[in-house]
C-alpha cells in the first residue's frame, strides 16, 4: 500500500475515533461532572487523576470560607466546635459514599503510609499468636508497601511470605491460598495494582486470608473513588487508602483507615498519642485509648487538608458509585480501543489486563522510548505519568475525564512515538 493510502486510511480512522468520543460523551450521565473541576475547559489532556486528582471549582471557595470564618472567626474554639469530629465526619462520609462502611469505622489521618504501619500492627496486635509469624505480600505492590512490611518483620521477628505476581495483571485468590496457613498472621495487598490497574478479588481474596486464620490489610488507594467496595459486606478486616486521587483532597491530603468494627474493642495501634486518648484534654497521665474509631488517632488532625475532600464526597454520593464504575469501564474500554488502533502497531505493550472486569481506572502501556516521550508530552500539556521501567500510566478519573480529552492525550502518544 503506498504511504499517501495509509495516511487517508489512518486519517479514516482517527476520525471515526474521534466520532465515538463525541457519541460517548454526549451519551455519558455524568457528563456535566467535568465542568465543576478547574481547568477542564482547556485542552490539556489529564490522564493522571490516579496520581493526583484535578481540584473541584468549589475547594477554593470552601478554603477561604474556612480561613475567614472558621479559622478567622472561631480561632482556638473551632477545634471544640466542629475540628476535632472531622476526622470522623468525613470518615463517616467516606465510608457511606465510597467504602460501603457503616459509621463509626472510618477515619482521616496521617499519609498512607503511616496509617498502614498502623494498621499493620494492629492487625499484628489483634492476631497476637506466636504461632502466626508471618506476613504475606507480593513482589509488585507499591513500594511503601513492602518498605513498611520489610521494617515491622525486622521489628517483631516476622518472616515475609512473597507472592510472585505478575507485573501486568495481579495476584489471585489461588496465589492467596497457596501462600497462607497457620503460620499466616496478616496478609497485605492493593485491590487495584498501581502499575497494572489489575483489580484484585476482594471479597475471595478475604475469604481465602480468614479461611487461613489470617486477617487482611487492603490498600485501597487506586479505589477509592473508582471502583465500587462494599468492605462491611466482605468483612474486611482492616484497609487504607490516599484522598488525593480520585477523592482529590490534593497534594499531600491525609489518608483514611478502615478498621472493621469487630476489631475495635481493644485495638493496639502502636502510636500513642494524646489525640487518641480517652479526654484528650485533661492531659491526665498514662494512656487510656478512646472508644472506638477515635482510638486510631494520633496527633492533631490535618484540619486543611481533609477539607477539600468534602467535595468530592459530595458528588459521589449524588452520582453514585455504581455509576462512577461504570463511566470508569467505557473509558479504559475506550483506551484499550484506541490503544489497539494506533500504538499496538508499533510495537507498544498493554500491561493491564484486557478484561474489563479485571481493571481498575487505569491502564498502563509499555514501550522502551517511554520515558522521553512522556516527558515530551508533559511540555505538550498532555499528562499521563511514567512508572519505570518503560510504562505510560493513563489514568482516567470517572468524574473529571472525558473521552474527548482521552482521545487527544492518546492520539499525542501516537504522535509523540512516531516522531
Ligand atoms: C497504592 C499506593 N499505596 C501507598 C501509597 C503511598 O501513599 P502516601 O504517600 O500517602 O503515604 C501510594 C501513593 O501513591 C499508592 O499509590
Amino acid at each position: 500500500m503506498s504511504n499517501a493510502m495509509d495516511a487517508k486510511l489512518e486519517n479514516h480512522d482517527a476520525a471515526i475515533l474521534l466520532e465515538q468520543a463525541a457519541r460517548l460523551d454526549a451519551a455519558d450521565p455524568l457528563a456535566r461532572y467535568r465542568a465543576l473541576f478547574i481547568g477542564t475547559d482547556t485542552n490539556l489532556s489529564y490522564l493522571d487523576g490516579n496520581s493526583l486528582g484535578r481540584p473541584l471549582k468549589r475547594t477554593p471557595r470552601d478554603i477561604s470560607t474556612f480561613i475567614e470564618e472558621g479559622w478567622g472567626g472561631r480561632l482556638i474554639r473551632g477545634w471544640d466546635e466542629e475540628w476535632l469530629d472531622l476526622p470522623q465526619a468525613i470518615g463517616d462520609q467516606l465510608g457511606r459514599a465510597v467504602l460501603g462502611a457503616a459509621p463509626g469505622q472510618t477515619v482521616i489521618a496521617d499519609s498512607t503510609t503511616v496509617v498502614l504501619y498502623k494498621l499493620i500492627r494492629a492487625a499484628l496486635a489483634t492476631v497476637a499468636d506466636p504461632a502466626r509469624a508471618e506476613i504475606v505480600l507480593d513482589t509488585d505492590n507499591f513500594p511503601t508497601d513492602r518498605y513498611l512490611v520489610e521494617g515491622i518483620a525486622r521489628e517483631e521477628g516476622l518472616t515475609l511470605r512473597w507472592i510472585e505476581a505478575d507485573p501486568a495483571s495481579g495476584v489471585s485468590v489461588e496465589q492467596v491460598r497457596d501462600a497462607t496457613g497457620p503460620a499466616t498472621a496478616v496478609v497485605l495487598l492493593s485491590h487495584v495494582a498501581y502499575r497494572s490497574g489489575f483489580l484484585a478479588d476482594l471479597p475471595g481474596i478475604t475469604e481465602a486470608a480468614h479461611s487461613a486464620g489470617a486477617l487482611v490489610v487492603w490498600d485501597l488507594c487506586h479505589s477509592a473513588g473508582s471502583v465500587e467496595l462494599d468492605l462491611d459486606g466482605a468483612d474486611v478486616d482492616f484497609a487504607a487508602g490516599c484522598t488525593y486521587k480520585y477523592l482529590n483532597g490534593g497534594p499531600g491530603s491525609p489518608a483514611f483507615a478502615y478498621v472493621n468494627r469487630r476489631h475495635l474493642p481493644g485495638l493496639q495501634q502502636p502510636i500513642w498519642g494524646w489525640m487518641g486518648r480517652k479526654d484528650a484534654f485533661e492531659m491526665a497521665a498514662g494512656y487510656e485509648a478512646a472508644p472506638g474509631i477515635r482510638s486510631f488517632l494520633s496527633g492533631t488532625p490535618a484540619i486543611f487538608g481533609m477539607l477539600a475532600i468534602r467535595g468530592t464526597l459530595d458528588l459521589i454520593e449524588e452520582a453514585g458509585m455504581a455509576a462512577i464504575r461504570e463511566k470508569s469501564l467505557k473509558l479504559t474500554a475506550y483506551a484499550v480501543q484506541l490503544y489497539e488502533a494506533w500504538l499496538a502497531p508499533t510495537g507498544v505493550e498493554l500491561a493491564s489486563p484486557r478484561d474489563p472486569a479485571l481493571r481498575g481506572s487505569h491502564i498502563t502501556l509499555d514501550h522502551p522510548a517511554f520515558r522521553n516521550v512522556t516527558a515530551a508530552l508533559w511540555e505538550q500539556d498532555v499528562i499521563p505519568d511514567f512508572r519505570a521501567p518503560h510504562g505510560i500510566r493513563v489514568g482516567l478519573s470517572p468524574l473529571s475525564t472525558s473521552f474527548a480529552e482521552l482521545f487527544r492525550g492518546m492520539a499525542a502518544i501516537r504522535d509523540q512515538l512516531h516522531r
